[in-house]
């Protein structure tokens, strides 16, 4: 919801910005707003019709108002304008959002309503997610792939994958999102390994899909240590931004958006990818304290390398892991398009090149390489 035009929100006389009132301010969506306002500098006031409000002291100024229902209502209303030289008003409370909209322009026809309707903006997402979902569904990617193709799950299931993935920060847009709902109906059943999970989204992403198509379980790797997250990228502009991030913090957002899914079927190893092909090659159970113990059978249906986009580290996982794909079985490799550099690129075209005659299908979707092993053959190259 875009502020209005400061010309609209500045006293003619002095040019200077109006304040806006937001009111209920202690919703979580004020809350918000007010971060907003405070970061690009539009002064603020906070308003409420409690007695006490716990949300006061976080506002630079206050205003009681008596709820909409209260015939002193738009009296009281007119006297914060007239006092504060309010230019807005923003409201996340929908039936105080309509009554304002009927009314504002008879109680002060020079104050207007920032924000459009509270119903549409809270609905947004989950529209959007709708919107992706019978787009999948009604225009499939039409993908050449050897394996038989399994009937898609439903809109709202695939509505799920968009809505609960969007809601987790990280590396993995709409275009690859749907990409992997496609493969995941050409898949086969095995093991899914995650190299590189940072906070889960790509993973929640392939957990909903190995439950929804029963492919299998899935391992997440990662160290979540600093000194992985080096990538000597081009111009050093990822690696200059390594010191925001904390990486205990990272593993337990991790576990925070992945556990409420898991069924059993999902874990992590915290280690660095080539450590971990020799545990996974080792033993077929894997246990962490949050997720407790799950069984992998040792084939994989769908590998994605998305770790450490070094040139050495990408070789690393491809060798380290490649081998394990079961015929029928996806590799993806993430960032195959990017912008600092070549690592993921040269390993998998020099692994396209020594394997195109395994391969049964092979395309880019967003910045992402997904290739399958056809069903015929195993054992990389
Ligand atoms: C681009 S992020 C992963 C993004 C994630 N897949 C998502 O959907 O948002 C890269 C991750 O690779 C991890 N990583 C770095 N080196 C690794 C290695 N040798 N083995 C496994 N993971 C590694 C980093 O810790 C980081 O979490």
């Amino acid at each position: 919801m875009a502020i209005k035009e400061n010309k609209i929100n500045t006293t003619a006389s002095t040019g200077a910005l109006r304040p806006t009132l937001i009111f209920p301010a202690g919703m979580p969506r004020s809350l918000d707003y007010l971060e907003k306002c405070k970061r690009e500098g539009q002064p603020v006031i906070g308003s409420s019709s409690l007695p006490y409000d716990v949300c006061k002291p976080l506002y630079p100024a206050w205003s009681y108002l008596p709820y909409i229902t209260d015939p002193t209502f738009s009296d009281a209303l007119a006297k914060t304008i007239k006092e504060y030289g309010l230019g807005m008003i923003y409201s996340p409370n929908p039936v105080v959002w309509n009554y304002l909209q009927r009314v504002l322009k008879d109680i002060d026809p020079e104050v207007t309503l920032v924000n459009g309707s509270p119903v549409d903006s809270e609905l947004v997402d989950y529209r959007t997610a709708l919107q992706h979902a019978s787009k999948s569904l009604n225009f499939p990617l039409p993908i050449a792939s050897s394996h038989p193709l399994k009937a898609p799950v439903s809109e709202l299931e695939i509505a799920i994958i968009f809505k609960h993935g969007n809601v987790i920060s990280g590396m993995c847009d709409d275009e690859k999102i749907a990409a992997l709902c496609e493969i995941a109906r050409r898949s086969p059943a095995g093991d899914l390994v995650e190299i590189g999970s940072w906070w889960g989204k790509s993973a929640f992403v392939l957990a909903k899909l190995a439950q929804y198509y029963a492919i299998g379980n899935l391992l997440c790797v990662d160290p979540w240590k600093s000194e992985h997250l080096v990538q000597h990228d081009e111009g050093g502009l990822v690696d200059g931004g390594i010191s925001q991030y904390d990486c205990e913090e990272a593993l337990k957002v991790f576990i925070i958006n992945l556990l409420p899914y898991g069924r059993g079927d999902i874990n992590y190893l915290r280690m660095p990818s080539t450590a971990a092909a020799a545990t996974y090659q080792s033993g077929r159970t894997v246990h962490s304290a949050s997720f407790g113990s799950t069984s992998f059978c040792g084939q994989i249906a769908i590998l994605h390398i998305d770790g450490n986009h070094s040139e050495d580290a990408v070789r690393a996982d491809m060798e380290a892991w490649s081998k394990h794909v079961k015929a029928g079985g996806w590799i993806i490799v993430d960032d195959y398009l990017w912008p600092y550099g070549d690592g993921p690129r040269h390993i998998a075209d020099q692994y396209l090149e020594a394997n195109h005659c395994r391969l049964s299908s092979a395309f880019v979707m967003g910045s992402a390489l997904f290739m399958q092993i056809s069903l015929e053959q195993s054992g990389a190259v």
